[in-house]
């Protein structure tokens, strides 16, 4: 068997022991939580055998077009293996200790529990939540640590590879200024979060000058590990409010920014894509990408419904309605288009040369 052939059944093996690794865990802290605490069980109907097979099938593509962007050269296929796995196992306990202050939270209501030593004057209102019900919001190292699993097990083993969807558009967007030498070249990350995002793009545009902006400091410091452990250059990391970006006008030729938006209230949604414009050089880009929304996916809409009753999203109805390209026309951007992939959605948008 060709090495071509036998690298792809690995890839392929990898995501479907992900996929049932994190469906395992779902049944199973499920019937945990109906045993444990049944008066938290979200009011949610059972996924019915069709809608289990539309999403086993968007699941396929999206792998099939991981596959493929990777062969095509747009990422090197070691990035499709990459993931801490020691740290992984290390932590995975952690995530099931944690279930009972998961549910307590849930029976309470309450969204705000966040650690006594932070200074709630250096974020805004709206962050000092405890998103999804975890554990200290994103204000401890003890969250910073579970995060990058939890997500992998929300998304069934396919986080990483709807986090990549960004780097074609990305790279496709950055041509315009091939003609410059790479490390005059800035790519900002915003909401960079432990840096998965922006270990992907170093690994697909190694020479260009990366920055990762979020407003937590713990998720900086694993960011600030996870991408210090090979050779390459520390990209740079601040902890800012990407409402306020603290970056010079037009001096960014591309931004990308994962998994935010959903977590913001409209007016910090649309600061945050003016924050953008202002720092995008003429003729730059913006990728963003986040969860599907109702009107790219009928099919999936009783998903897209559940999940706020599941996980604590205060703003994700309100996300999942807004017309994200509309905004992103209104504030100036031209050639917007956007495209879904199993769970995420990825924009892409120009800001015009002649501005
Ligand atoms: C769902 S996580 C996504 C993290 C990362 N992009 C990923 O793909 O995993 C949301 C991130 O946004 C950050 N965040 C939320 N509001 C922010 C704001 N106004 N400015 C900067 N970062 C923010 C959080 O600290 C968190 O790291």
């Amino acid at each position: 068997m060709p090495v071509q052939a036998i690298t792809k059944l690995a890839y392929q093996t990898l995501q479907q022991g992900k996929g049932i690794a994190g469906l395992f865990h779902k049944e199973l802290s499920t019937k945990l939580m109906s045993l444990m605490a049944p008066d938290v069980i979200p009011n949610t109907s059972p996924i019915s055998p069709q809608l289990f097979k539309k999403l086993r099938l968007s699941i396929e593509k999206l792998e099939q077009i991981d596959w493929k962007d990777a062969e095509d050269g747009l990422y090197p296929k070691r990035q499709l293996f990459e993931a801490p796995w020691i740290k992984w196992a290390k932590y995975y306990p952690l995530i099931w200790l944690d279930l009972p202050s998961t549910w307590g939270r849930r029976r309470k209501r309450s969204t705000r529990e966040i650690p006594k030593q932070i200074d709630p004057e250096i974020y805004p209102d709206y962050y000092l939540q405890n998103f999804h019900h975890q554990t200290d919001g994103y204000l401890s190292d003890y969250s910073a640590n579970l995060y990058d699993l939890q997500v992998e097990i929300l998304f069934n083993g396919t986080a990483d590879a709807m986090r990549r969807r960004i780097i074609a558009p990305l790279k496709r967007g950055l041509k315009r200024f091939s003609t410059r030498n790479s490390s005059n070249i800035r790519v900002l990350d915003i909401a960079t979060g432990t840096g998965r995002t922006l270990k992907q793009i170093r690994a697909a545009l190694p020479k260009v000058e990366l920055i990762g902006l979020d407003l937590s400091n713990a998720y900086l410091k694993q960011a600030s590990k996870s991408l210090s452990a090979k050779n390459n250059e520390l990209p740079q990391l601040i902890r800012g409010n990407a409402e306020d970006l603290p970056f010079a006008k037009d001096t960014m030729q591309g931004v990308t920014c994962v998994f935010l938006l959903h977590e913001l209230p409209q007016k910090a949604r649309e600061n945050v894509l003016k924050n953008c414009w202002e720092v995008i050089e003429p003729g730059g880009v913006l990728v963003l990408a986040d969860s599907i929304q109702l009107s790219d996916s009928p099919d999936f809409e009783k998903i897209l419904k559940d999940f706020p009753k599941v996980f604590h999203e205060p703003y994700y109805i309100d996300y999942i309605n807004q017309d994200i390209n509309a905004l992103l026309e209104k504030i100036g951007f031209s050639g917007v288009t956007s495209e879904s992939y199993f769970m995420t959605k990825v924009w892409t948008a120009h800001k015009p040369i002649d501005n």
